[in-house]
C-alpha cells in the first residue's frame, strides 16, 4: 500500500479551518475558560498512568471537528494500517517502518517480504537479556579477568541519541555499570571519555546502522588503538560488541559474532532504541527494565492504533501543532520536562522530529508551498524558566509549549517536588491567563508608587496571556511511562508527515554535507586545495596555514 498523495491545503477541512481561523484568532483563552467551567475536563485524556491536558489551547470543538476531519480527507486510517502492517512507506529508500515491530507482543505476525520478523525480534532481545546479563552479574569478564565497570556506547545521531537520552532518563534504576557516550568525532570528545577508563574492565559498543559513518568509524577505531596500547588483538573478541545492519563490515572490524547484534533496514536510524541499539540501555538497567520500556511503548502503540481520533493522544497532539504550525504561523515548539531525569529528551526529539518532518518536497515530488516540520526545542523546567521563559511569556513569537510532569518523584523528596510541580502547574496558568493592565495596576497601586512612576511602569508588567500548553501529566518516570512517552512523540511525527504530504523516514538533507566534507578532508590533508567558493577557500587557506 502506498501512501496517499493527497496536498493538505486541497482538503475541505483545510479551508474551513482557514475561515476558521480568521474568525476566532482573536479569541483569548482567559475567555475560553470563563465561557465553560468544564472547559479543562472536556479538553483532557486520560490513559494508563497518563492524563494529557490540552484545554490551554486557542482551540474550540470546532477547531477540534475540523482538525478531526482534515486527519480524515488526508486518508490518516488507511495510513496507519500501512504503517503498523509493513508497507513500504519510506518510499524513497524503499522501505517499511517497523520500530513497531520491535515492541509487538511474542505472539503477533508482522511481514515484511512475506516473512514475520517477530521471532526474529524476539530471538535478538533474548540475545540482548544474555549478553547484558553476564556483564552485569560479572560472569563475563575482561582480558585480565577483571568483571566490566564501565560501557561505552559509540554510535551518532540515532545511534547515540535515544542509548542516551534513555539511560540518563533511568539513571534511578541504574545498576553499577557506568555509561558513557562517545558520538562527536571531535578528538577531544573521545579522549576526554577515554582518559578515565581503564581497557581491562570497559565493554565498548559500536552502534551504527550502515556501520560505515564517518564519526562512529573513527572514534572506534581510535578506541581501539587506545585499547590496544594494553591488550592484545585477541582480546577485542572479549571488549568490543557491535550492533549493525553490515555484518560484513562489523567482522573486519575484528569482532567476536558471539557480540555481534543485528538490526534490520526496516528500522530508522532515529527510531531504533528498541532494538539492540538499545544494548547500552540494557546493559545500563538490565533486560527486565528495557522490556518495560518496549511494553510501555507497545502500550501506546495499541493506543494509536485502536482509539477513535477524538480521544487518540497522538492524533490530538499532532493536530494542534498542524493548527499552530500552519494557521498561527509558529514555527518552534518548546518541549519542557519538569524532571532533571529527562535532560536530553528535548535532544533526542530533536533528530527524531526535525530529520523526519524537515522536508520541503511532497510526496508527489513537488514543492510544498506550505509549512512542514517544527523546530524544537527545550530544556528541564525548572531551569528553563530562569533562562528563556520571558521570551515565552512576553516575546512576539508564538511558541505552543509541552509541559511533561510527574506525580512522584522518585527519590521521595516531597519538599522539592511540590516546589517543582508547583511551577508547573503556575507556568501553564500564567501563560494562558497572562495578567492584563487592571491587574497590573492593582498590584502597582499597593506599592506607593506616584501616578507617573505607575503608568511609567505598566506596560512593561503587563502579560498578554493566551499562550498555548499541553500538560502532559504521568503518574512516575519508569520504564515503561518512559517508552508509551516516547512512543506518543514517534505517532506525532508519524501523523503529521501524514498531514503535511510528505515522506517522514528518509534524511536525504543529511547527506550534502557529508560528501562535501569527504572533498575538504583531501584538501585539508593534501598540498593542494580544490575549486570553492572565495569563503571557503579563504577559510582552509586560514586554517591550513
Ligand atoms: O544523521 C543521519 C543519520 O543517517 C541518522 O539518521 C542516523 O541515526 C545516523 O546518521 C547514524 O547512522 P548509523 O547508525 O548508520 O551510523
Amino acid at each position: 500500500m502506498a501512501l496517499p498523495k493527497t496536498n493538505p491545503t486541497t482538503t475541505q477541512a483545510w479551508n474551513k479551518l482557514l475561515a476558521h481561523y480568521k474568525n476566532t484568532k482573536d479569541n483569548h483563552l482567559r475567555e475560553l475558560f470563563a465561557e465553560d467551567s468544564d472547559r479543562g475536563k472536556k479538553f483532557t485524556l486520560l490513559w494508563n498512568d497518563f492524563l494529557v491536558d490540552y484545554s490551554k489551547n486557542r482551540i474550540t470543538q470546532e477547531t477540534l471537528s475540523l482538525l478531526l476531519q482534515l486527519a480524515d480527507e488526508v486518508g490518516l486510517k488507511e495510513a496507519i494500517s500501512g504503517y503498523y502492517e509493513g508497507a513500504l512507506i519510506n518510499q524513497t529508500e524503499g522501505r517499511a517502518v517497523l520500530h513497531t515491530a520491535l515492541r509487538a507482543k511474542k505472539d503477533d505476525k508482522v511481514y515484511v517480504d512475506g516473512q514475520n520478523v517477530i521471532p526474529e525480534v524476539y530471538e535478538v532481545k533474548e540475545k540482548i537479556k544474555a549478553f547484558s546479563g553476564s556483564i552485569i552479574s560479572g560472569e563475563k569478564k575482561g582480558y585480565t579477568n577483571k568483571a566490566f565497570t564501565d560501557v561505552v556506547n559509540i554510535g551518532i545521531g540515532g545511534s547515540d541519541l535515544g542509548p542516551a537520552m534513555v539511560t540518563e532518563a533511568l539513571k534511578f534504576y541504574k545498576n553499577h555499570l557506568k555509561t558513557h557516550f562517545v558520538s562527536n568525532v571531535d578528538g577531544d570528545h573521545v579522549r576526554e571519555i577515554v582518559k578515565e577508563l581503564n581497557p581491562e574492565t570497559t565493554l565498548f559498543v559500536i552502534v551504527s546502522k550502515t556501520f560505515t559513518t564517518q564519526e562512529t568509524l573513527s572514534n572506534a577505531l581510535t578506541i581501539k588503538k587506545w585499547f590496544l596500547n594494553a591488550a592484545s588483538e585477541k582480546d577485542i573478541a572479549k571488549h568490543f560488541a557491535a550492533v549493525s545492519t553490515n555484518t560484513k563490515k562489523i567482522k573486519e572490524f575484528g569482532i567476536d559474532n558471539e557480540n555481534v547484534f543485528p538490526m534490520w533496514d526496516w528500522v530508522g536510524g532515529r527510531f531504533s532504541l528498541w532494538s539492540a541499539v538499545g544494548l547500552s540501555i540494557a546493559l545500563a538497567v538490565g533486560a527486565d527494565n528495557f522490556d518495560e520500556l518496549l511494553s510501555g511503548a507497545n502500550e501506546m502503540d495499541v493506543h494509536f492504533k485502536e482509539t477513535p481520533f477524538s480521544e487518540n493522544i497522538p492524533v490530538i497532539l499532532a493536530l494542534l501543532s498542524v493548527w499552530y504550525n500552519n494557521f498561527y504561523g509558529a514555527e518552534t515548539e518548546a518541549i519542557i520536562p519538569y524532571t532533571q531525569y529527562l535532560s536530553r529528551f528535548s535532544a533526542y526529539l530533536q533528530q527524531g522530529i526535525m530529520e523526519s518532518n524537515g522536508k520541503s518536497v511532497d510526496r508527489s515530488g513537488n514543492r510544498t508551498g506550505y509549512e512542514t516540520g517544527t523546530i524544537i526545542w527545550g530544556e528541564p523546567g525548572t531551569n528553563s524558566q530562569h533562562a528563556f521563559f520571558q521570551l515565552i511569556h512576553q516575546g512576539t513569537k508564538l511558541i505552543p509549549t509541552d509541559f511533561i510532569g510527574f506525580k512522584e518523584s522518585l527519590h521521595g523528596e516531597t519538599d522539592h517536588h511540590n516546589k517543582l510541580m508547583a511551577n508547573f502547574f503556575a507556568q501553564t496558568e500564567a501563560l494562558m491567563n497572562g495578567k492584563t493592565a487592571d491587574e497590573v495596576k492593582e498590584e502597582l497601586e499597593k506599592q506607593n508608587l506616584s501616578e507617573e512612576e505607575l503608568q511609567a511602569l505598566l506596560p512593561f508588567k503587563i502579560f498578554e496571556g493566551n499562550k498555548p500548553t499541553n500538560t502532559i501529566l504521568i503518574k512516575k518516570l519508569t520504564a515503561r511511562t518512559l517508552g508509551s512517552l516516547i512512543s506518543l512523540y514517534e505517532h506525532k511525527i508519524f501523523i503529521q508527515g501524514i498531514i503535511w504530504n510528505i515522506f517522514s523516514y528518509d534524511q536525504w538533507g543529511v547527506e550534502l554535507g557529508k560528501q562535501l566534507a569527504k572533498n575538504i578532508l583531501s584538501d585539508i590533508e593534501n598540498s593542494d586545495i580544490g575549486k570553492h567558493d572565495s569563503s571557503t577557500l579563504n577559510l582552509l587557506h586560514f586554517f591550513k596555514n
